[in-house]
């Protein structure tokens, strides 16, 4: 049996790889609508052999849709999730407007995929891009010994921020290289060649948004209320892949070489820890176009009796966003 699918925000970063990773995973796919907004109606995409036209979700009627997959934005989602849920459709929703509420799940697909079960307003949420990494490898060491504390820094690429940031990194790039000036746009200062310690809007404690997503959904996701959460959020200049320096406190100790066994069985994690030269993964070497959360440097901590160190490197738009919505979308239907 096959079912009717839409696409909301299909000609953004994350929406070309929702069409990516529906195809390689031959999503059982009946109808197929691909939606953006009126700017880029009428444009056409490719989904495997077929060419489908965007058609401009403004006008889009979503009866028959049984699963809509949305990332365009905030504001696009809070408008027009619950409309195509009224229409029967699941929505697994990619923005943050609906990750706090109660009776919306937010679900890591290893992680809590038993929290999608309620739903009782037909929307699902899917985590932002780096807690989304850090749950699938914290997870597993969470269930084992409890984590009391996480201390995390990241360095976050550019295509989180959608695809005028891509294009932003590079025309930067390119100016530079020639000796020309660049005027930041999309970022608040120059991206290429610097690091940014800002992701999101500034709050009232002094964090950025980006920031406070990582204690908010951490909590959730885990269901644990009790757990601490430090975050730097940075952005640097790199397209695709968002990297992690993990600093966790666990409630009872665990060695780096148990932690190590406890990963590399690990659903949706890829243990890459040899101590040598280039033994440890990267956003480049690794991540970038691949499904797994990439965990080395694994380490106890010296400053600390019951302290872990990890690096956790994943593709932001894969992970991150297309790929837990489309495996979101595969429990969806064999509940059915
Ligand atoms: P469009 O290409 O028509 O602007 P990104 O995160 O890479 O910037 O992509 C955002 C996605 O969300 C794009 O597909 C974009 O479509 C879509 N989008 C943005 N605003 C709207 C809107 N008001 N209605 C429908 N789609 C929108």
């Amino acid at each position: 049996k096959t079912v009717n699918v839409a696409v909301v925000g299909a000609t953004g970063a994350v929406g070309e790889t929702m069409l990516k990773v529906l195809a390689e995973r031959q999503f059982p796919i009946g109808k197929l609508h691909l939606l953006a907004s009126e700017r880029s109606a009428g444009e056409k995409l490719e989904y495997g052999a077929r060419t489908i036209v965007v058609e401009d979700l403004a006008t889009f009627d979503p009866t028959g849709i049984d699963i809509a997959l949305f990332s365009a934005g905030g504001s696009v989602s809070k408008e027009y999730a619950p409309r195509f849920a009224a229409a029967g459709a699941v929505v697994i929703d990619n923005s943050s407007v609906f990750r706090g509420d109660a009776d919306v799940p937010l679900v890591v697909s290893e992680v809590n995929p038993e929290a999608l079960k309620h739903r009782p307003r037909g929307i699902v949420a899917n985590p932002n891009c780096s807690t989304m990494q850090l749950m699938v490898a914290l997870a597993p060491i969470h269930r084992a010994v409890g984590i009391e504390r996480i201390n995390i820094a990241t360095y976050q690429s550019v295509s989180g921020t959608g695809r005028r940031a891509l294009e932003e990194l590079g025309r930067q790039t390119a100016a530079l290289l020639n000796f020309q000036e660049v005027q930041p746009e999309v970022y608040p200062v120059q991206i290429a060649f610097n690091v940014i310690p800002q992701g999101g809007d500034f709050l009232e404690n002094g964090y950025t948004s980006e920031e406070m997503k990582l204690v908010w959904e951490t909590r959730k996701i885990l269901g644990d209320d009790s757990i601490l959460v430090n975050a730097t959020v940075v952005r640097v200049p790199v397209f695709y892949g968002h990297s992690e320096a993990v600093h966790i406190e666990t409630r009872e100790k665990i060695t780096a070489a148990q932690a190590r066994a406890l990963l590399e069985k690990a659903p949706g994690v890829e243990v890459v820890d040899e101590h040598v030269n280039g033994g440890y993964p990267t956003p480049v070497t690794h991540a970038s176009g691949r499904d797994p959360a990439y965990v080395g440097r694994i380490r106890e901590d010296i400053s600390h009796p019951r302290g872990l160190d990890l690096w956790v490197v994943s593709d932001n738009i894969r992970k991150g966003a297309a790929l837990n919505a489309v495996q979101l979308a595969e429990l969806v239907i064999a509940e059915r």
